[in-house]
């Protein structure tokens, strides 16, 4: 039977009896799809107890962004998580995941100093002091995280490291619609036209990826096809395009070596995110 916990207090005494059982933690802001499923999926493979956990996050919202219009629907999302094999759901409300207005939040260097950390300020040092606060709260063995966020990801393995959390941070590939659409609880905010143009994403990353693996080593070329695709196909805006090593995230000007091809693309009530790694064999 799945238990379904409000409060801290409550999260810790439930799994205070599974401390010797792994727990896998998969974090969410609910508004579930196929991509969290694949996450609990994931999670079950690792750990003997799977926890979720359902908090849309105000602290990583911007004043401009879409915290009242991001979806939200408890009881489907429980009974998602209770389909799809979750032991343990901490959903807490805003007022017991910050009784006051939080006085200290964990900051970035150089990671947010591209892509949605510049387009999103104070966004990445909102999941940061999130998650690390889940991670204090639940102590996973393993907590799981989609690489449609890639750069979430990244830095939520750094600050795993930076902090000495005893645990292992695992990426999971995105799921797609079958055009090839990255699954996102943002997707419910885009009109139906816009629904059917927003494969063009994924098509625009695509295209990149065979261009590299064709020889072309130019990135400002890679990035003018890409945003040809997207101009000629729909209707949403390049609100980011960029070529990063996949090491790193440095800038690069020349593709020599593994790279991941970031894009975000602004609808009329979402902004999307996608992204593809593209190896280079030598
Ligand atoms: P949310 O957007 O709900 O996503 C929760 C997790 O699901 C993230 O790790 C995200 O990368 C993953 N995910 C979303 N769409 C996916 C897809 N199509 N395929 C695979 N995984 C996918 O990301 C957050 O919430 C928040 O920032 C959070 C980490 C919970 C902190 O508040």
């Amino acid at each position: 039977m799945m238990e379904t916990v409000y409060t801290i207090k409550d999260a810790r005494e439930v799994l205070s009896s599974c401390r010797d059982k792994k727990i896998a933690l998969v974090p969410t802001m609910g508004a579930l799809h196929e991509g969290h499923t694949a996450l609990m999926a994931e999670a079950a493979k690792y750990g003997d107890i799977v926890a979720a956990s359902i908090f849309v996050n105000p602290l990583q919202f911007g004043p401009d962004e879409d915290l009242d219009d991001y979806p939200r629907n408890l009881e489907r999302d429980l009974k998602i998580c209770e389909e799809n094999g979750v032991d343990v759901v901490f959903a807490p409300s805003e007022a017991e995941m910050y009784p006051e207005h939080p006085e200290v939040i964990l900051s970035l260097k150089s990671m947010s100093l591209v892509l949605d950390g510049v387009k999103r300020p104070g966004h990445f040092e909102g999941v940061i002091t999130v998650v690390n606060k889940l991670f204090n709260i639940i102590r996973p063995d393993f907590a799981m995280f989609g690489e449609k966020d890639r750069q979430q990801l990244m830095i939520i393995k750094r600050m795993a490291e930076d902090f000495n959390h005893d645990l292992e941070v695992i990426g999971v590939p995105t799921e797609r619609e079958e055009s090839g659409l990255a699954k996102s609880s943002r997707n419910v905010n885009l009109s139906e036209v816009e629904k059917t143009e927003a494969p063009a994403i994924f098509q625009a990353l695509e295209i990149g990826r065979d261009l590299i693996h064709a020889g072309e080593q130019s990135a400002a070329s890679v990035k003018e096809r890409i945003e040809m695709h997207i101009i000629d196909h729909t209707s949403g805006k390049i609100d980011d395009l960029q070529i990063f090593t996949a090491r790193n995230l440095d800038a690069v000007q020349t593709i020599d070596t593994d790279v991941i091809i970031f894009i975000a693309v602004k609808y009329e009530r979402a902004r999307l995110i996608d992204n593809m790694m593209v190896i280079i064999n030598d």
